[in-house]
């Protein structure tokens, strides 16, 4: 891949991905991120200084994209505003990062000949119904029912549109929902952990009948790695790890590892909106790639990240207030 562009990358998956690739790779990596309320600078500490850069800029800054791009071979385009509570109060960032900020680096891309990688979410198909045994697969139609999940599906068919119209070099990977290390402490997983840290009940929406399709972060990056190296210009692969689970089923997961009874959480106001079920059919990355998941337990990896919350909570400590004081306006 030589020299990269990550946008996004001290947020959480992409942070996870700049290691990985620092870990396995001889490749030289420059971030771009703005820094916003999800960019934490110690989820980038300890990189080796001679193949590692963090600009802090927005995708949405043509002149910067542009700038940059022309100084690297591959851009993986991780940036976003990535929550879909906060795209229900506030759409419009969403717009901004998600759409705009996409278009900026088709342009770039477009303009210095560039490989392309963009991040998605298997949340653009909508949802499907809790019991049925249907899952996503690439030929799936988008259906995206929030700010969050729309901007995104958006911002893939500029990528797609991109390809047919100006023969850009891209590939897509629609993931699952992710846990793991340097998670946003807004985000479902991390929300509880550091909750039962805190003798705070997890706050479970609604009746958390609603499934998602849980993978490792690492797993996700590894795929999105895989796709690098092999993956044919102008598809898509959709990324999943077989991780079906109620949301009421992972929070007795954590009140269980942590050594809570499993009945001590509470049901809290549900999302409007809120999808039911996600669930992936990842076999095009397994059998034209060849790639597949090693973190397939998740009670393994839920203790792991349980772990990771424990000893670094000077990570998370500064956000985690306000994040509170955020959902404390909108739950009962
Ligand atoms: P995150 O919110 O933890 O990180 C996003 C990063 O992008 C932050 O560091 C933020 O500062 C940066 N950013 C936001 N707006 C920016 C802008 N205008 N310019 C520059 N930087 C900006 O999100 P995440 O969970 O790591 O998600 C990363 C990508 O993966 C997103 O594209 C998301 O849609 C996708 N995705 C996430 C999941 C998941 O479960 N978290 C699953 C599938 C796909
Ligand atoms: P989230 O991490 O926000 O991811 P997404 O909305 O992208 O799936 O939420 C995961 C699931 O957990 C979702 O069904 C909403 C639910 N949820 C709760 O039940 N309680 C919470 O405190 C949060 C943040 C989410």
């Amino acid at each position: 891949m030589g020299k990269l562009l990550v946008t996004g990358g001290a947020g959480f998956i992409g942070s996870n991905f700049v290691h990985l690739v620092m870990d396995n790779t001889d490749d030289t990596v420059i971030v771009l991120d703005k820094m916003g309320y999800a960019g934490n600078e110690s989820s980038l500490v300890g990189l080796p200084a001679n193949r590692f850069t963090l600009v802090v800029g927005d995708v949405c800054d043509r002149e910067l994209v542009d700038r940059l791009v022309a100084k690297v071979d591959t851009v993986v385009h991780f940036a976003a505003e990535s929550h879909n509570d906060n795209s229900l109060d506030d759409p419009e960032p969403f717009i901004m990062t998600n759409l705009y900020g996409t278009f900026a680096l088709l342009e770039a891309v477009r303009a210095h000949d560039k490989r392309y990688h963009h991040i998605s979410t298997d949340e653009v198909y909508g949802d499907l119904e809790i019991g049925s045994s249907e899952r996503f697969c690439e030929t799936t139609p988008y259906r995206p029912s929030s700010p969050y999940s729309s901007s995104k599906a958006g911002s893939d068919h500029l990528v797609r549109s991109w390809v047919r119209s100006f023969e850009i070099r891209a590939t897509l990977s629609n993931c699952s929902n992710n846990y793991g290390p340097r998670q946003h402490v807004e985000k479902f997983i991390p929300r509880q952990i550091t909750n039962v840290i805190d003798g705070i009940r997890p706050k479970l929406y609604g009746q958390g009948l609603n499934v998602r399709d849980w993978i490792h972060v690492d797993d996700h990056n590894s795929a999105v790695l895989r796709i690098l190296e092999a993956g044919v210009i102008g598809e898509t692969y959709l990324i999943g790890a077989d991780g079906e689970k109620n949301n009421r089923s992972v929070i007795e997961s954590i009140l269980f590892q942590m050594g809570q009874p499993t009945d001590a959480y509470d049901h809290v106001t549900n999302r409007p909106g809120h999808d039911m079920r996600y669930a992936i059919d990842a076999t095009k990355l397994r059998t034209e790639l060849g790639w597949e998941p090693v973190h397939s337990n998740f009670e393994i990896g839920l203790a792991s990240t349980i772990e990771w919350y424990r000893t670094n909570e000077s990570w998370w400590r500064k956000q985690k207030k306000f994040v509170e004081v955020r959902y404390a306006t909108r739950e009962q």
